[in-house]
């Protein structure tokens, strides 16, 4: 009989990647076979990476003689591939998270992957929940998807199922707790257990759901506990509660001791000793080899971890004719092939679809043909210097279209806003008059030339091991940088007709430049790739109505969020559930633009709210399963609205459905994101949105009971068009069992 299950199992991974638990098995099963094989050295190679720089990839291993597998080659990140070039430079995760689209967010995954794949890269380090983006300013906020979990395991689960369905390794990180940038490899996030379920963990869970190959643990300590030796977080919570199959990779440098590493869970150590080169110091490799013969790591852990990294590479089908690595990140990353195929049409189209109007008096908006434009701000035109003149994108010089550190990609080419627009204006007629400094007085000067300006400003971040213009990773504020509000002021004394671009990473405070009464539209652009300006254009003139969501709030003021950076070893998540408009809304705190908002070209209805829920009150139990406890993932029914389109151009509209918990589940954010349904409808067109809900929704996390409780009582919905724009409300209950 078992070897009739083994059988089973082997063709099925022999058909390629096989998604839910029965790729697992089929991949468990070829990966115990294959280590029987491997001798104690080439064990503790397959877990330890070849050191920094000792590879051809940002993490390398070491390849075994025994058996048929690669020296397994690791790359960053998470919105293109690190190092290498020609390849994609597309939009970064915030903006796909504001798109809201589920095709989209699957279709970036899935070119990206591809392009892994053609490199010969077998683990594309991302995608990231990992700062989920509590704090504002956080430094890599926008490697992500959202500071909702929702949306972020949405955008987890989809882009992770695209990369995997292309052949590539994801790796989910970071976990667990990384939410900022200073201290990073010092601090400690002390965490309580309900906002580490709800809130940090929950898009951990849709990407083990999606069978995510690998997860990386972060630099900080969790709980006083270095994230990559807890045993409470690496073996209990992601192993045992959310059942993750494959293997637990290091942040680069983030292992700090060989035995209680091992004894706690991680899998693979990166990049295998620190960064002094060639060889710094190393924890695993022989002195696991020693810590397992003399008893101090049991032989079953070493054989577990080696399990889990081949279970992987088979669960992917990498056994098969997998490419070999074709590029060297240490010599200029120049790949012998071309993957990046036609992926500048979908990184458009993304960039285009995460654009969230903001404001846009007198229908300023779409530009009908202007007589003299005038566009001004640094921000306009590509640096002069090239778009890659900064290593890992460490400068904010020219145009904006990522942040910066080891989650950027090399540009291909990065199409600015200015030249995107005189092409248009070319066709149109449309005089163009440039200002390309950040200088206030210029801008004036061309804004008083022209009939409508537009003024482009932004707000860098990224990883703190570069430091730009005084921001060490972490942003100091919430302003615009090069003297943003001064420059809008200026042109606005001198312009009737004022937009405002805004190329960031995250919120900025915008009351200065709303106090201008001539500045009649803002757009936020945010992180948009290579394709910036084409997309830019594609929504500021109307051939598409902008229909990207803020995926956070955007305070009055920065002391609104209450939360932030802190330079303290210990940072104790004061916020608790209480994050963006969870605090917001349970604080009565009026945001300037709500989580969820952005205005379109035409205007939608809606009606018909229709609830079809049915679920049993109390814990979700049954069989571990990729994501947690089986019951988790039971559909409890749909919520569903109609939609109309009822302006006069065709849009996509986000219908968003928030959920509050009766009062007998203990203090609970007013409402949560709990799905959402983008519908693209032409003048006229009626559509249904529908939200599809499983007992996770409508769960908290009991503290005591240790399990996800639904609890008893009446339950509120909110659907609408943003967290606040609730256009249709009602409830349903759910008896006590
Ligand atoms: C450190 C970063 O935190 C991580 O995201 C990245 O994947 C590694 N460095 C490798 O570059």
């Amino acid at each position: 009989m078992q070897n009739l299950l083994l059988a089973l199992a082997l063709s099925a991974a022999a058909e390629g990647y096989v998604a839910g638990s029965a790729g697992w098995d089929a991949a468990y099963a070829k990966a115990q076979i294959a280590l029987q094989k491997l001798n104690q050295t080439e064990k503790v190679g397959l877990a330890t990476g070849v050191t920094w720089e000792g590879g051809p990839c940002v993490g390398n291993t070491y390849a075994p003689e025994s058996i048929d597998y690669p020296s397994l080659c690791l790359q960053d990140g998470p919105l293109g591939i690190r190092f290498a070039n020609p390849v994609t430079a597309f939009p970064a995760g915030i903006n796909a998270g504001a798109t809201w689209d589920r095709d989209l967010l699957y279709a970036r995954g899935a070119a990206m992957g591809r392009e892994s794949k053609g490199l010969g890269i077998h683990v594309q380090l991302g995608p990231a929940s990992g700062p989920l983006g509590k704090n504002p300013d956080g430094g890599r906020n926008w490697e992500g998807f959202s500071v909702d979990p929702y949306l972020s395991g949405v955008g987890m689960e989809e882009t992770i199922q695209g990369m995997q369905d292309s052949g590539v390794q994801a790796c989910a990180k970071h976990w667990l707790g990384n939410e900022q940038e200073h201290h990073r490899e010092t601090m400690s996030s002390n965490v309580g257990d309900r906002a580490t379920h709800e809130l940090y963990l929950w898009p951990f869970m849709n990407a083990v759901k999606a069978n995510v190959a690998s997860v990386m643990c972060s630099y900080n300590k969790f709980n006083q506990t270095w994230a990559c030796e807890s045993d409470a977080i690496l073996n209990k919570l992601l192993k045992d509660e959310l059942g993750f199959k494959g293997y637990v990779v290091s942040d680069w440098n983030a292992q700090h001791t060989g035995v209680n590493s091992a004894l706690a869970g991680l899998d693979m150590t990166m990049p295998g000793s620190d960064f002094n080169t060639p060889r710094g110091n190393i924890f695993w490799d022989s002195n696991l080899v020693q810590a397992v013969s003399n008893g101090s790591v049991p032989q079953s852990r070493l054989d577990d971890m080696v399990t889990r990294i081949l279970a992987s590479w088979y669960l992917l089908g990498q056994d098969q004719g997998y490419p070999e690595v074709t590029f060297s990140s240490w010599d200029g990353g120049k790949a012998t092939v071309d993957v990046t195929a036609d992926h500048g049409s979908l990184v458009r189209t993304v960039a285009r679809d995460s654009i969230v109007l903001l404001k846009n008096e007198d229908d300023i908006l779409p530009l009908q043909e202007p007589q003299i434009l005038a566009i001004i701000g640094s921000d306009a035109a590509v640096n002069p210097d090239g778009p890659n003149a900064c290593t890992d994108r460490g400068c904010n010089n020219g145009t904006l279209a990522m942040g910066w550190g080891s989650g950027t990609a090399e540009y291909p080419y990065l199409i600015d806003p200015l030249s995107a627009i005189k092409s248009q204006a070319e066709s149109d007629g449309t005089q163009i008059i440039q200002s390309t400094t950040d200088s206030a007085t210029a801008g004036a000067e061309a804004a008083a030339a022209a009939d409508t300006a537009v003024v482009f400003i932004t707000s860098d971040a990224g990883e703190g091991y570069i430091t730009v213009e005084g921001n060490a990773g972490d942003r100091n504020n919430l302003d615009p940088w090069h003297n943003g509000n001064e420059v809008v002021k200026a042109v606005a004394a001198k312009s009737d007709n004022v937009i405002v671009v805004v190329h960031s990473v995250g919120p900025i405070i915008l009351e200065t430049i709303l106090a201008q009464p001539s500045v009649k539209a803002i757009v936020w652009a945010g992180l948009p790739g290579q394709e910036s300006g084409n997309a830019l254009v594609d929504v500021l003139y109307g051939s598409t109505s902008p229909s990207g969501k803020l995926p956070y709030t955007i305070a009055k003021q920065f002391a609104d969020y209450g939360a932030s950076w802190t330079a303290a070893l210990d940072d104790n998540f004061a916020e608790d559930l209480l994050v963006d408009y969870r605090h917001f809304d349970q604080n009565g705190i009026s945001p300037r633009y709500e989580f969820g908002f952005g205005l379109s070209y035409t205007s939608f209805e809606y009606s018909r709210l229709a609830i079809n829920v049915a679920a049993t009150a109390g814990p979700s139990n049954g069989p571990v399963v990729p994501g947690g406890a089986e019951q988790l993932f039971e559909s409890v029914g749909t919520i569903s609205v109609l939609v109309q389109n009822t302006g006069e151009v065709p849009g996509a509209e986000v219908a968003q459905l928030y959920i509050g918990l009766p009062d007998s589940a203990p203090s609970t954010p007013p409402k949560q994101l709990r799905g959402f349904d983008k519908l693209l409808l032409e003048p006229e067109q009626s559509g249904m949105a529908t939200f599809e809900l499983t007992r996770r929704d409508l769960s908290y996390w009991d503290v005591q009971e240790q399990k996800w409780i639904i609890p008893a009582g009446k339950f509120t919905v909110y659907v609408g068009s943003s967290s606040r724009d609730i256009r249709q409300h009602g409830e349903f209950s759910i008896a006590s069992s």
